[in-house]
């Protein structure tokens, strides 16, 4: 039985792999900034006769007051053996129409969030001499698409981050992976977008170019994951003895997308995004 720490358990892939983790008998402290939100998550774990292996803790990864309760809570608790860097949003729009601040907001919790869940959890790792760390980052880490330049900015800094923390936390017996997933059907999509009003509004320059995005955003949700294939990955990792790869790439042609980026030339690379966009 694994002790097992999730941040954004309140709905997608957090909440899907905390009922998973408990359900397979492990110990999950579910995190989530507002409790409200855990009724799902303790109905489906209850369903699997796991609700007692679900432990709530409130947490905001871009709040310090967080952190520091974070930090107060785990006094209390023996052990960590995975921690599963998961919360996070998507902020979209035009880079010159999205303000600093909306760029800010987007890293406090996909990267500086991250790093300050991570910095109250590795002491204990280091302790225990082991330890897994799961970085949920995104194809979005590793390839750039228009409209989307906070996240994909914040995902490419968590995964040079992590790529470095790897090697920090190697000679401590602690594994560091990267999970880099295409598109899946979750609340990332809805509710976890925030795209820029001013490049949706019809008098932005951007406007025709961002709706081209937004369609063809629309036509790709058709093709979604199942998320319940990221989570098994996930409840794999956890329970695997050592994690012998940085990066685990998911979902429908990702593989394909992540190596083509690599190999063809740039000026062929951007030429089809374009045409697909209809430029
Ligand atoms: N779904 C995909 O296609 C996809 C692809 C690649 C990567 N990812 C990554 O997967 C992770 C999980 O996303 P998801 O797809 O499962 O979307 P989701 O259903 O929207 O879940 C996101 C979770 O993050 C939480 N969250 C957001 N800001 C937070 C903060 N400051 N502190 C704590 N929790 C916070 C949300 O909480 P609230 O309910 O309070 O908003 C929610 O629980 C994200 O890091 C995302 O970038 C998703």
């Amino acid at each position: 039985m694994k002790t097992i720490l999730i941040t954004g358990a309140s709905s997608g892939f957090g909440m899907l792999a905390a009922v998973e983790l408990a359900a397979r008998g492990h110990r999950v402290m579910a995190t989530m900034r507002t409790l409200d939100k855990a009724k799902e998550l303790i109905k489906l774990a209850e369903e699997k006769d796991a609700g007692s292996q679900v432990l709530l803790h409130q947490l905001d990864v871009a709040s310090a007051d967080s952190i520091a309760s974070l930090k107060e809570y785990l006094q209390g608790i023996d052990r960590v053996d995975v921690l599963i860097n998961n919360a996070g949003f998507a902020a979209g729009g035009f880079s010159e129409e999205i303000s600093i601040e909306e760029y800010r907001e987007q890293f406090e919790t996909n990267f500086f969030g991250v790093m300050a869940v991570t910095q109250a959890v590795l002491p204990i790792m280091r302790a225990q001499r082991s330890g897994k760390i799961l970085n949920m980052s995104s194809i979005s880490g590793l390839i750039g698409f228009p409209g989307l330049s906070p996240y994909v900015s914040s995902k490419h800094a968590l995964e040079g981050y992590s790529e470095s923390l790897r090697l920090e936390m190697k000679p401590f017996g602690i594994d560091v992976a990267l999970i880099e997933p295409g598109s899946f059907s979750t609340n990332i999509w809805t509710t976890g977008k925030k795209v820029a009003d001013a490049s949706l509004d019809e008098a932005s320059p951007y406007f025709g170019y961002m709706t081209a995005i937004e369609k063809e955003m629309e036509r790709g949700s058709k093709n979604h994951g199942d998320p319940m294939d990221v989570v098994k990955l996930l409840a794999d990792l956890c329970e695997r003895d050592r994690l012998k790869e940085l990066r685990f790439p998911i979902g429908k042609g990702v593989k394909a997308a992540i190596l083509l980026k690599k190999v063809i030339p740039w000026k062929k690379w951007e030429a089809a995004v374009m045409k697909k966009l209809g430029f």
